[in-house]
């Protein structure tokens, strides 16, 4: 089937080559001729695992296309995919400008009946307001062509796209107009071979489907980051209540990690969004924002902790840091805990040594240079002179570390951890203070103790 997909990004990308992969003859249409032209050449822009040897087979085997000329793109396919970012705007809510305009790009071009479906994460009633782009750009042309506009929201994961997009869990489809779904069925059909994944619904089920998914799965967090808060002012071990609760079949163990708070392009803006549909709607919708107001504050808490460490003397000071990108295998910065917790040191005048495996360059390009960021080759070169480790995501390259050489490197033997990747006790005996999320090494508070004794 030919397909077209406009943007080029973590979704539009990561969708298009996994469908020329499995037959259909994509073109990708973005506005970013860079991109584009780097495409074509064989350079992907973005880290993802599999995802460039999957670009350049198909792009070599002739199935996956690149293009800035929107015209041919339009030309191109039956089913038009909109897979162009959908950015918070100043009041939270989602920013539609990029899918209508290539709606309206689509109306201006289409010369054939078309099927255009929203990838994009959009909020609930966008389907009508693309329809009204392409029903006014037709007007203007004074074309009477028919189209159907079909929700089709994308789950995967950052650092497992090519992944979650050859193996979805579900395959949501939001229509009511036979032929499109039949259509979408017809493209799906190699990813159900094993069980049937695609679920059909209404289009404002589906547009809500996808913003329910990321706001549990952020609550999860939230909720997590609340109870490891308390842990630490309890005496308890949040890494042992995560165990005693995920091993419950009705919790799990998926999105229970406490941590440095959740980041990334997606869950921070799909709850924003969420939270301004609701208010549009007339409804307050308070677990959401606790959601957002506890991971906001969940992102400060390790500065907290360096802070009291050094008792609020931070000037000079030198942190080496492990992890820049939001999460492992990915070297996506949007949103990251990385970005807070080095404008809260640099805003205390202390400096950074920071590497990531895969977001240095990412970094340079969001930082540029400047006299209190040194970006480090490796892991250990982050760690000469400086006074503290802070490790901020959990790539498997910072999870057993010679800890013998981070304290030869180290200034003093200190590290905060915002992922709870070491043990407490170890870290105690191999003479290190060290600092983890909800690890409540610390004396019960006073009232605790004198109910035990009584
Ligand atoms: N990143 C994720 O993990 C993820 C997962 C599921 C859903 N989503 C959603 O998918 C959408 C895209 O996200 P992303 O991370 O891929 O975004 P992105 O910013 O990585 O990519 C968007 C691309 O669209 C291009 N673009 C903008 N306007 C265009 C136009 N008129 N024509 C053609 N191309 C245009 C941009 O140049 C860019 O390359 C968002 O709504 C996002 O919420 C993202």
């Amino acid at each position: 089937m030919r397909i077209t997909v406009f943007g080029t990004g973590y979704v539009g990308l990561v969708q298009g080559a996994v469908l020329a992969e499995v037959g259909h003859d994509v073109l990708c249409v973005d506005v970013d001729a860079a991109k584009v032209e780097g495409l074509k050449a064989g350079r992907i822009p973005i880290y993802e695992p599999g995802l460039e040897e999957l670009v350049k087979k198909n792009h070599a085997e002739g199935r996956l296309s690149f293009t800035t000329d929107a015209a041919e793109g339009v030309a191109h396919g039956r089913i038009q995919f909109i897979a162009v970012g959908t950015p918070p705007d100043e009041d939270g809510s989602a920013d539609l400008s990029y899918v209508l305009a290539v709606a309206a790009t689509i109306a201006g071009h289409m010369a054939e009946p078309k099927v255009v479906v929203t990838k994009s994460t959009v909020p609930v009633g966008t389907a009508d307001k693309v329809r009204a782009a392409l029903a006014e750009g037709l007007a203007a042309r004074g074309s009477g062509l028919g189209f159907e506009v079909v929700s089709n929201p994308e789950f995967l994961k950052e650092g497992a796209a090519v992944a979650d997009c050859m193996r979805p869990d579900r395959i949501v489809i939001g229509t009511s107009d036979p032929e499109a779904e039949d259509l979408l069925r017809e493209v799906y059909a190699p990813f159900s071979r094993n069980h049937e994944k695609i679920i059909v619904m209404d289009v404002r089920s589906a547009e809500l489907t996808k913003y329910a998914a990321n706001c549990m799965l952020a609550t999860k967090i939230s909720f997590m980051n609340e109870m490891a808060n308390l842990a630490e002012r309890l005496g308890a071990d949040i890494e042992m209540v995560r165990q005693g609760i995920g091993s419950d079949r009705r919790i799990g163990y998926q999105f229970i990690y406490p941590g440095a708070g959740y980041g990334g392009s997606c869950f921070p803006k799909d709850v924003k969004a969420l939270i301004a549909t609701a208010r549009e709607a007339g409804f307050e919708p308070a677990l959401m924002q606790a959601v957002e107001d506890r991971n906001d504050a969940q992102k400060a808490v390790l500065v907290e902790k360096i802070r009291r460490h050094y008792a609020g003397e931070l000037k000079g000071r030198s942190f080496a840091l492990w992890g820049l990108a939001f999460k492992p295998q990915t070297d996506d910065m949007r949103e990251a805990a990385s970005r807070v917790i080095m404008e809260a040191l640099w805003a205390a005048g202390a400096r950074v040594q920071a590497y990531d495996p895969e977001a240095m360059e990412e970094a340079q390009r969001l930082y540029g240079d400047r006299e209190d960021l040194l970006l480090c080759g490796t892991k250990e070169a982050a760690l000469k002179g400086a006074d503290a480790l802070v490790v901020v995501t959990e790539w498997q390259a910072f999870r057993a570390p010679d800890f013998e050489l981070v304290r030869e490197r180290l200034t003093e033997p200190v590290i905060f951890d915002g992922r709870n990747l070491y043990d407490p006790a170890r870290m105690a005996r191999k003479g290190f203070a060290y600092y983890g999320i909800g690890r409540g090494l610390a004396e019960p508070p006073p009232r605790a103790r004198e109910s035990s004794a009584a």
